[in-house]
């Protein structure tokens, strides 16, 4: 069956919810029937619906479904889905040419992702950057400079990390399942530390930044040896580990220990950056400024594209043809990023996103408090969780966060479920969403909790 695409996408899209069949209809079962048959079973999805256009805040699906969305492909379309500003550029380059490594002959567009990069990541040093495919290939490359700048071997990450799928990231990454279970050996050389997670502090939320810093750089003073270490490894909120937010002070306390010891602070910005957290970067929030910064996802409005960009030192220390990639910095990719970059800044991403923060948080705390299996509700600009518990309890509660995911799904509401215990729902809409649409999303996740 050929599916065509009943409408063109991008904001243009009719900006409402609307249920034509069930979830999922006649002509997405076809399709996973066929996909079935076809893509590998480890590569798993959220909802049984096959998308045929989307933007703004909505997917359509190939029965004609409007649905919400509240999770921008995890934290990729901040811009929204084929934005014009992306389209267009994406057009312009594809009809120019479409490769040719910039390895082998090189193009400006490249140098210009690189120049922005170098303007909007945090800190007003001399940088570099280097363009990747993936987060995880970013991630790797970073570990790479860092060592290689440092001649140190050690990297610290933290509990609830996630950083990737490829051999070093997966060591890098807390969770086992389902990323890591029998996938080992693992790469070595890596040293987790317990993560500031307010929430599950032992000693409570007041005293997580602080005695989170002094058990952490305790243990790397005795367990590794702060010599040993080329980076600490850190996402400033953490992502698929369940959107923990990180007090304030322990950010900069462990940028300040890093400092102090020669050690390269690695902010892992993949999920946060590019306007996601309110801030073009989640670092800005308490004017930290990392060594080396990887990012990915949001960068190009779909198209995949990453980069590591540091300190001009850093970055090369390391020798020509070190760094690189056939496709990395894709001349699409790029000029895409070039488009969804000038729409962040047209549009103040960065505002709507703190924007749908205010308008997502005090409903949400409201719901916490009507229905106390929320535990916790967290998050910052449009990165926004909150994590279910028993109630009276730290104990996780994933049997009811997939059962409200369910509901929000066959409602027409796009959510996604993470965390260690995969009890947290979060939300990640993209930011130019409508208010109306975002209000009735959250509608929808309240008749969710009033039907449990
Ligand atoms: C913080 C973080 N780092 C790295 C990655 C890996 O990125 P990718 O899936 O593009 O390899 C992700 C993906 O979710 C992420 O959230």
């Amino acid at each position: 069956m050929t599916v065509q695409s009943p409408l063109p996408g991008g904001p243009g899209l009719a900006q409402v919810r609307r249920l034509v069949t069930e979830i999922p209809g006649p002509a997405s079962r076809e399709l996973l029937a066929r996909r079935e048959a076809s893509v590998a079973r480890g590569v798993s999805h959220v909802l049984p619906v096959f998308i045929s256009a989307a933007g703004g805040g909505v997917l359509i699906d190939v029965d004609g479904n409007s649905l919400i969305d509240f999770g921008s492909g995890i934290a990729v379309t901040s811009v929204g889905n084929s934005a014009p500003r992306v389209s267009a550029a994406i057009r312009e380059q594809a009809d120019r040419f479409t490769h040719t490594c910039f390895m082998v002959t090189p193009y400006e567009e490249y140098v210009s992702v690189c120049e922005e990069l170098a303007r909007l990541t945090p800190g007003d040093h001399g940088k570099r950057s280097a363009l990747l495919n993936s987060g995880a290939e970013a991630v790797e490359n970073a570990v790479k400079i860092a060592r290689h700048a440092t001649g140190r071997p050690a990297v610290v990450a933290f509990d609830h990390a996630y950083h990737g799928r490829t051999n070093l990231t997966m060591a890098l990454t807390a969770k086992n399942m389902p990323y890591k279970d029998k996938f080992g050996p693992f790469a070595g050389e890596i040293y987790r530390m317990p993560m500031a997670y307010p929430l599950r502090w032992p000693g409570g939320p007041e005293a997580c930044a602080a005695n989170a810093l002094d058990m952490i750089t305790g243990l790397i003073h005795t367990q590794v040896g702060e010599d040993n270490v080329a980076a600490v490894l850190i996402e400033p909120i953490q992502g698929e580990g369940g959107f923990i937010v990180p007090p304030d002070g322990f950010l900069p306390g462990l940028a300040e220990f890093c400092q102090e010891h020669g050690i390269l602070l690695i902010a892992d910005e993949i999920q946060t950056g590019f306007c996601r957290t309110g801030d073009w970067f989640a670092c800005d929030h308490e004017g930290v400024v990392p060594d080396l910064v990887t990012t990915a996802k949001g960068i190009a409005g779909g198209m995949p594209l990453a980069a590591v960009t540091g300190r001009a030192e850093i970055m090369d220390s390391v020798h020509v043809g070190g760094l690189g990639g056939t496709y990395g910095g894709n001349p699409v990719a790029c000029a895409a990023a070039l488009g969804a970059i000038e729409t962040m800044a047209a549009e103040d991403l960065p505002g709507r996103a703190r924007r749908i923060g205010e308008i997502m948080l005090p409903r949400l705390h409201k719901l916490a408090e009507a229905y106390p299996v929320i535990g916790d509700v967290r998050g910052r600009g449009a990165m926004i969780a909150i994590e279910l518990v028993r109630p009276g309890t730290l104990e996780p509660a994933a049997d009811i966060a997939a059962r409200v995911a369910k509901a929000c799904h066959t409602a027409g509401l796009v959510v996604l479920t993470c965390g260690t215990f995969g009890n947290v729902l979060r939300f990640l809409p993209p930011l130019v969403i409508g208010e109306q649409l975002l209000e009735e999303g959250l509608s929808i996740l309240e008749d969710a909790f009033a039907a449990l």
